[in-house]
């Protein structure tokens, strides 16, 4: 029962955590891979350790300077980008950036990217290597991003074919002991079955949705807006599909679900959790309001105050 009383004792009285492979967040609110930086940027905004997590800028072996020309592009209840994927490198970040995330009380999750099956185990190998020397004092999982390019398959990404992806996951999976999520691309042929294989493969957890590929054409320049033709589209606009693809995948896996697209508001974290999701995620809204993490936090408190909820448990996977 949640007592009465001045609300923030009443917040107390509320259990928003949940756990993924032995690891707890406080509450369900992680900030999305690729809109949060490493987290420092948004910390002038608010203590961003009252979130449940932080998923960093997506890591590849190398570094990379990213695509030229127009990287993001607003549109009807959404936008597009094109970064691609710029970032210091796994070892740069483990580095420079790593003494940030000792310092934090809230879940660290390494993003890994890459363009070769051979880049992926290289990226994770590295970062289990460090967490053995640190102790695990900065990095509490590893999200395994399938939706990047094979450039060595001629540029098809290993988060389409569940077959192409099954190597992949097995090979990073033994490259490290470190709680693994799959991140999975809405493209893929079969997001359910991709997931599940994933959970054969001994993941921990899978990540849904990345962005859903989309276009922009500028007419008056008779070209895509985008050099690489094509952009990944987020925002609200992709909620409904990444709703339905989340509800899909907890019905098929008996893994824990991290769930995203769209959200921007504690009614849609709700319907993630009604949906089966574990803990969300926030991407683009981090865009749109710098105190996206804090704001929900509160909204998603007093709707379960409103509507007497005093754990996330009672309503998740109810659907
Ligand atoms: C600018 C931008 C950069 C992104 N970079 C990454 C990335 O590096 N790795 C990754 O797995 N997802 C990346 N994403 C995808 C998001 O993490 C998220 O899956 C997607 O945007 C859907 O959530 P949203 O609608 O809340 O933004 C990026 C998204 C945006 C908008």
């Amino acid at each position: 029962m949640i007592k009465t009383g001045d609300s923030s004792s009443r917040n107390t009285e509320l259990d928003l955590s949940a756990r993924i492979a032995g690891v707890t967040f406080k509450n369900p609110i992680v900030m999305a891979s690729g809109t949060f930086g490493f987290g420092k940027e948004y910390a002038k905004f608010y203590d961003v350790n009252e979130l449940g997590g932080i998923s960093g800028k997506g890591l590849t072996l190398q570094p990379k300077a990213g695509n030229q020309g127009t990287r993001v592009y607003e549109t009807a209840s959404g936008m597009l980008n094109s970064v691609g994927l710029e970032n210091p490198g796994v070892a740069a970040f483990l580095d420079k950036e790593c003494a940030y995330w000792e310092t934090l009380d809230t879940v660290r999750i390494v993003n890994l990217g890459g363009n070769t099956f051979e880049d992926y185990v290289a990226g994770a190998e590295l970062i289990q290597k460090d967490a053995d020397t640190r102790g695990r004092k900065a990095v509490d999982m590893i999200e395994l991003n399938i939706s990047c390019p094979n450039v060595k398959e001629g540029g098809i990404a290993f988060g389409i074919r569940t077959c192409d992806a099954r190597e992949l996951v097995r090979a990073v999976r033994q490259a490290t002991s470190l709680p693994l999520s799959v991140k999975l691309s809405p493209n893929a042929e079969d997001i359910a079955d991709m997931a599940l294989m994933c959970q054969e493969e001994g993941a921990d957890a899978v990540s849904l949705i990345n962005t859903i590929s989309g276009m922009k054409i500028d007419v008056r320049r008779r070209r895509s807006v985008f050099n690489n033709l094509y952009a990944g589209l987020s925002g609200p606009a992709i909620k409904p599909i990444a709703l339905r693809m989340v509800h899909q995948v907890a019905q098929r896996v008996e893994i824990p679900v991290i769930g995203m697209g769209g959200i921007s508001s504690a009614t849609d974290i709700i319907e993630f959790i009604m949906a089966g999701a574990a803990v969300i995620q926030v991407g683009t809204y981090n865009f749109m309001n710098m105190r996206a993490g804090q704001d929900l936090l509160r909204d998603l408190r007093q709707f379960m105050l409103e509507e007497n909820i005093a754990s996330l448990d009672e309503i998740r996977g109810i659907i």
